[in-house]
């Protein structure tokens, strides 16, 4: 101050995310857009989400959300609410793959279609379904997924002779179809044809697997289903597979090949509402760098097509344990990373810290804040900005999205709102 006596005080100094609490003004505002999702644990203000208004606003550079936290944190019933509240704000929400059998009563609770696949189940759907009637494209999107599948199936990369022979298998199967629909087994005969190739032998092994093998009756027929593009929500049981990941991955192959065309489908359909694509467990699926690569592509096309990725993992290490580092599956696995321009954590064992904070560029305290967290508290960061977010849930929603039933020793029976 001019003329007045000098100010001896040493200067304080804290990092933003102390200083916010004491200074909530100088605090991003944390609902400006979006669906309610708790309070601002700092400043108590109401916290609202929406990827797709964030986007559109700069604030995100892309729409994918990464969820991460230790077993019973609540990320689930996170992705839960997001979906219950994003569909009553006019999004859709899909489910590619439920292993757990825990997303049901979410999409009965909307009018939402539930789609139980498993070897009781009636249900087929094809995953050489195109959207296109193209026939030169037609035959490069089957061939990839079939390329998929095999890789999947056998574990490996196929070889440049496999790669022909598999086309040459394919455009047989085309042509000896006497429906416009082709379908693996189709593939598998014409692999096993008069004169089989020697390099088709063990593509022929592979693919067997979804004809005869446990995924029987599955993914070997033309659909039984359409995707109805008015359906506010679609969710793919998978849990009948129980706890094989390999049987999973597969499946997981098949379900997003049938989605990928069911969904553009339902775009060029006129339905142009956003979707939520939710990955929840998705950590059990990034063993297999097949289902990396395509995820990885389906995730590039996701603005064009409207669609923000959920993907829920345990740990950010999770993304690792697909390969050695400098390994191609493990750049891939990275690249996902790097398209969640949100992401979201909730605690994390301490000898996860450093690595988290590492791959998320967290600052110290945001570092440690992680180990404490209680259930229902995460870290969001976006870029730019980091909010501490405490979810809260209302009675009627808890009732949908309980998991806890069976560790209290009563029956799992959500609440049903018609
Ligand atoms: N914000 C919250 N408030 C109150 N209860 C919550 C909250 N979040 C979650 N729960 C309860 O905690 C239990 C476990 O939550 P949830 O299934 O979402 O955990 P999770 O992190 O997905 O666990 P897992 O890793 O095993 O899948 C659920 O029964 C849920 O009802
Ligand atoms: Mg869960």
């Amino acid at each position: 101050m001019p003329g007045g006596p000098p100010l001896r005080l040493p200067a304080h100094r804290a990092s933003s995310a102390t200083l916010a609490g004491a200074y909530p003004f100088l605090v991003t505002p944390s609902c400006t857009t979006g669906v309610l999702v708790g309070t601002d644990a700092l400043t108590e203000e109401p916290f609202c989400f929406d990827p797709w208004d964030l986007y559109a606003a700069g604030v995100l550079t892309n729409p994918n959300v990464l969820l991460a936290g230790v077993i019973g944190q609540g990320k689930s019933a996170l992705a839960k609410t997001l979906a219950l509240r994003s569909i009553a704000a006019g999004r859709h929400v899909y489910v590619p793959g439920d292993p757990k059998g825990e997303w049901g009563p979410v999409a009965r609770a909307v009018g939402g279609v539930v789609v139980r696949l498993g070897p009781d189940s009636p249900t087929r759907l094809n995953p050489l379904d195109v959207s296109t009637t193209e026939p030169t494209v037609a035959h490069t999107r089957r061939l990839r997924l079939l390329a998929a599948l095999a890789a999947t199936a056998l574990r490996r990369d196929l070889s440049a002779a496999e790669h022909t022979v598999l086309d040459t298998a394919l455009s047989l199967a085309t042509t000896s179809s006497t429906t416009a629909t082709v379908t693996v087994p189709g593939v598998v005969d014409a692999l096993d044809g008069p004169r089989p190739e020697p390099d088709g032998q063990d593509l022929a092994h592979g693919l067997r697997r979804v004809v005869r093998g446990d995924l029987a009756g599955m993914f070997d027929g033309p659909s039984t289903h359409r995707l109805d593009a008015d359906a506010p929500m679609l969710v793919l049981d998978l849990s009948a597979l129980g706890a094989d990941d390999e049987a999973l991955e597969l499946a997981m192959v098949c379900a997003a090949g049938w989605l990928d065309a069911a969904l553009t489908t339902a775009s060029a359909d006129g339905g142009s509402a956003r979707r939520w694509v939710i990955y929840d467990e998705a950590w059990r699926l990034l063993r297999s760098v097949p289902l990396i690569r395509r995820l990885q592509s389906q995730w590039k096309l996701s603005r064009a097509y409207g669609i923000a990725n959920l993907m829920v993992l345990h740990r950010l290490s999770d993304l690792d344990a697909v390969g050695a580092a400098g390994s191609e599956a493990r750049a891939l696995a990275e690249g996902l990373l790097a398209d969640c321009s949100t992401r979201i954590v909730y605690r994390q064992e301490a000898d996860q810290l450093t690595a988290t904070a590492s791959a998320l560029g967290l600052t110290r305290p945001e570092r440690d804040v992680l180990a404490g967290l209680p259930r229902g508290v995460g870290l969001w960061k976006m870029p730019g900005r980091s909010h501490l977010v405490r979810h809260h849930l209302h009675a009627d929603e808890l009732a949908i999205v309980d998991t806890d039933a069976a560790m209290r020793g009563t029956p799992h029976r959500p609440q049903e709102v018609a």
